[in-house]
């Protein structure tokens, strides 16, 4: 039986009369600024009442947070968080309180997996995964040395989609990553760790670069063509996002390839708070959001054009 059940908690409150608290990350990328766009703008759709606390990258924060929305006596919590370790204390005390918890867009480990009521997230192993195998499909036999800009030290995105790509690539022992490093998913620290990546290997030695996210690379782009090297050519790129500047990159044939992430986790989660509040309606652990391959191939322009205005 699940934890949760609408007897513990449900209230039989409207979304209209509902008051939830997000805990969001902070804005290190353009994907993250949409997402606090598109969740205020679901939230307003539905009438709720919506508390955004910004982290500014910070657990502790996140966790001041909670606290505080618990003391506020809200009726859910919305939770991105940082990392994936050290939530158990405070979604014990969220729990404690009868106050459902859903995490958006990233994972907390399994040992928390009975604090919170539903996960949205997108599966990040499947977006490693469908970079590494585009980037196998597209060199062939060809030696391929790919240097790799992480996201976030701790934060399952990363592990995850670190361990996706090399699932993808494994096997193919042609593919290699030579070189590997955070850049914390900002373009300024992608462009900052891109430049000592190219120092270290040379440029020409590079064939590809995954980023674990697009604002990484869009800053690595720069990072190339101030080397005079020629990203999207000389040396392929694969990212995820798909965040409209990627598309604009695509369109100028400087980047290859985005797996897409959409930025409306709020959407499918106030729908999921609401059902249970109103019907105990449990939902299923894992709400899990669509990834989709975008190449050069599929109209980057209009791409751009139609994702440019939501937010990003
Ligand atoms: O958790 C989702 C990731 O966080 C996005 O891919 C990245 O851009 C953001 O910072």
């Amino acid at each position: 039986a699940s934890a949760f059940s609408g007897a513990l908690f449900a209230a039989g409150a409207h979304a209209g009369e509902m008051t939830i608290g997000f805990s969001q990350i902070g804005s290190e990328s353009g994907w993250r600024a949409a997402e606090t766009t598109v969740s205020k703008a679901e939230a307003k759709k539905r009438d709720i009442t919506f508390k955004i606390a910004d982290a500014q990258q910070k657990q502790e924060n996140q966790i001041k947070a909670i606290r505080s929305f618990i003391a506020q006596g809200v009726d859910a919590i919305f939770l991105a968080p940082v990392v994936s370790t050290g939530w158990d204390s405070v979604l014990k005390e969220a729990k404690e309180a009868n106050i459902p918890v859903v995490l958006l867009d990233r994972d907390i480990d399994p040992s928390g997996k009975d604090l919170y009521l539903t996960a949205v997230t997108s599966d990040s192993v499947h977006e490693g995964k469908v970079a590494g195998e585009w980037l196998v499909k597209t060199v062939g036999t060809k030696p391929c040395n790919v240097v790799e800009l992480q996201g976030t030290v701790g934060a399952s995105v990363a592990t995850n989609r670190k361990k996706g790509f090399e699932d993808g690539i494994a096997g193919h022992s042609n593919v290699k990553i030579v070189r590997s490093q955070t850049g914390e998913f900002t373009r300024a620290k992608g462009k900052e760790v891109m430049e000592s990546f190219i120092k270290a290997e040379g440029g020409k030695n590079i064939c590809a670069v995954y980023a674990h996210n697009d604002d990484m690379m869009v800053g690595a782009i720069q990072a190339m063509k101030e080397a005079g090297l020629k990203p999207g050519s000389e040396i392929l790129t694969v990212s995820i996002d798909a965040v409209p500047d990627i598309f604009k990159a695509m369109a100028a044939g400087e980047a290859n390839a985005t797996v897409e992430l959409t930025p409306n986790m709020a959407g499918p989660a106030f729908d999921a708070v609401v059902a249970f509040k109103e019907k105990g309606t449990v939902p299923p652990k894992w709400i899990q959001t669509e990834s989709r391959l975008f190449t050069q191939a599929d109209k980057p322009m209009a791409v751009y054009e139609s994702k440019k205005d939501l937010g990003y």
